[in-house]
């Protein structure tokens, strides 16, 4: 394929990869941006190869044909697949970490080793064989615990426990239906904690990191956080309740993780993301990703301007400058999904108002799940797109936000109202 300027392939095709690749073409327009399979709606900003293998071996192969100047891998799966490592054997320049390194994510278990051996404070946790040894444990311990799948599920493979009908419901779940297949290998309970929760995600090349600001996403499908958990229905960010003590807590905490990562022989070159509990006790971290989070990405990706694609170009040279400065204004994400998520979505429907959404000033639209259907876009999964608003104040980024998802229409279509409301009851 002929070439002008640099050529950036994103691997994923979910709303969080539109939104890592428009962050990539901000600022220059001789980019060729490439997501693989991406989406439909996002053909209008960038160049969507839907024929990229699934398998990660023919998947590299068939990258490698593209010659790219850079790969970034949004998801996990193909990053737990290996697919960075695939890649760094042909040379290619890539954001993303080695299979190895992405076991921060993929395995919980491994995650509380290295979380141990580099000091860094988390929940304990005991691994658990039978339902038997967790209700002896949770006698021992005291609700709230936690119960949690060592791999991949995602995000569903975590059950916070109250009391002892929760703790049958969950044992139920874990061992008797094995509802989590492969990713319940290993089964461990944790002490419960409680606190808001923190989205950290850094850049970085192994060594030296750039921070994101801070963010939360919601993941319950309803308003005041009920109901079933989701992909993510929402984001903000910053966070009202984030001091410069957390903030400093939380590098600590990038740091050590890095460094414990380099010292087993699987040094972390991508984006790390710690998911962090603020408990009375100090931070605490109940899970590392070893991605960029989503929704997160949709409302962090806009704070790196114009700087973000040398961002990606010297992180995966291992020459990461740390003097890029995030532009941190308030930024809120709201989801909307199809009728029936997370549980049945409903699907096939047309999507419309997308171009009037994305003519409000300081709107983003991000799609997911679409495809066309008589030329046409329609919803094709559960999470259908998100809209992004920015402001100078969070309040001004909300009504921008509310604003553009006002304007989309979808038959069944949701999405939660309170997203970025401040100190909600
Ligand atoms: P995880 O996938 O491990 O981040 O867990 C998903 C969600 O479960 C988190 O965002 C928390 O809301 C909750 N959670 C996980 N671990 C704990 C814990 N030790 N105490 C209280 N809530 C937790
Ligand atoms: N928003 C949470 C995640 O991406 O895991």
């Amino acid at each position: 394929m002929e070439k002008a300027g640099k050529r950036i392939l994103v691997v994923g095709s979910g709303a969080r990869e539109h939104a890592i690749a428009m962050g990539i073409r901000s600022g220059e327009n001789d980019r060729d941006v490439i997501v693989a399979p991406g989406n439909p709606g996002m053909s209008e900003d960038v160049t969507v190869r839907s024929d990229i293998p699934e398998d990660v071996a023919e998947g590299a192969e068939w990258i490698a044909s593209l010659e790219p100047d850079l790969v970034v891998i949004g998801p996990e799966k193909p990053l737990s697949q290996g697919l960075g490592d695939l890649l760094k054997e042909r040379k290619i320049p890539v954001v993303g970490p080695t299979r190895e390194a992405a076991r921060i994510e993929s395995s919980k278990v491994f995650a509380k080793k290295r979380m141990q051996a580099a000091g860094i404070p988390t929940a304990q946790y005991q691994v658990v064989s039978n339902p038997e040894e967790t209700r002896e444990l949770c006698r021992t311990w005291g609700f709230p615990v936690v119960l949690k799948a060592d791999g991949l599920a995602q995000g569903k493979g975590v059950s916070v426990i109250q009391d002892p009908d929760g703790l049958e419901d969950a044992i139920e779940r874990f061992f008797v239906k094995r509802e989590f297949k492969e990713a319940q290998d290993l089964i461990y309970l944790e002490k419960g904690l409680s606190g808001p929760e923190a989205s950290f995600i850094v850049l970085t090349d192994g060594k030296k990191f750039i921070p994101f600001p801070v963010a939360r996403d919601y993941k319950r499908i309803g308003e005041d956080d009920r109901g079933p958990n989701t992909g993510g229905m929402g984001a903000v960010t910053p966070l009202d309740f984030w001091t410069d003590g957390d903030q400093s807590e939380a590098c600590h905490i990038v740091e050590r993780c890095l460094w414990s990562l380099s010292k087993v022989g699987s040094p972390f070159v991508g984006f790390l993301y710690a998911g962090l509990m603020k408990t009375e006790e100090g931070l605490r971290v109940l899970e590392f990703n070893a991605r960029f989070g989503d929704p997160e990405a949709q409302v962090l990706i806009p704070a790196a301007g114009d700087s973000y694609c040398d961002m990606l170009m010297s992180t995966a040279s291992g020459t990461l400058d740390t003097g890029h400065r995030m532009i941190a204004d308030p930024r809120v994400a709201v989801v909307m999904a199809s009728r029936g998520y997370p549980e049945n979505p409903e699907t096939g429907y047309f999507l419309d108002g997308l171009d009037t959404a994305r003519q409000i000033k300081g709107a983003r639209i991000y799609t997911a799940g679409v495809s066309i259907k008589d030329g046409r876009i329609v919803s094709s999964g559960g999470r259908v797109l998100t809209a992004t608003g920015e402001g100078a104040l969070l309040p001004d980024a909300r009504r921008v936000a509310y604003e553009a998802i006002g304007k989309i229409r979808l038959e069944g279509g949701q999405y939660r109202r309170d997203i970025g409301i401040v100190n909600p009851r």
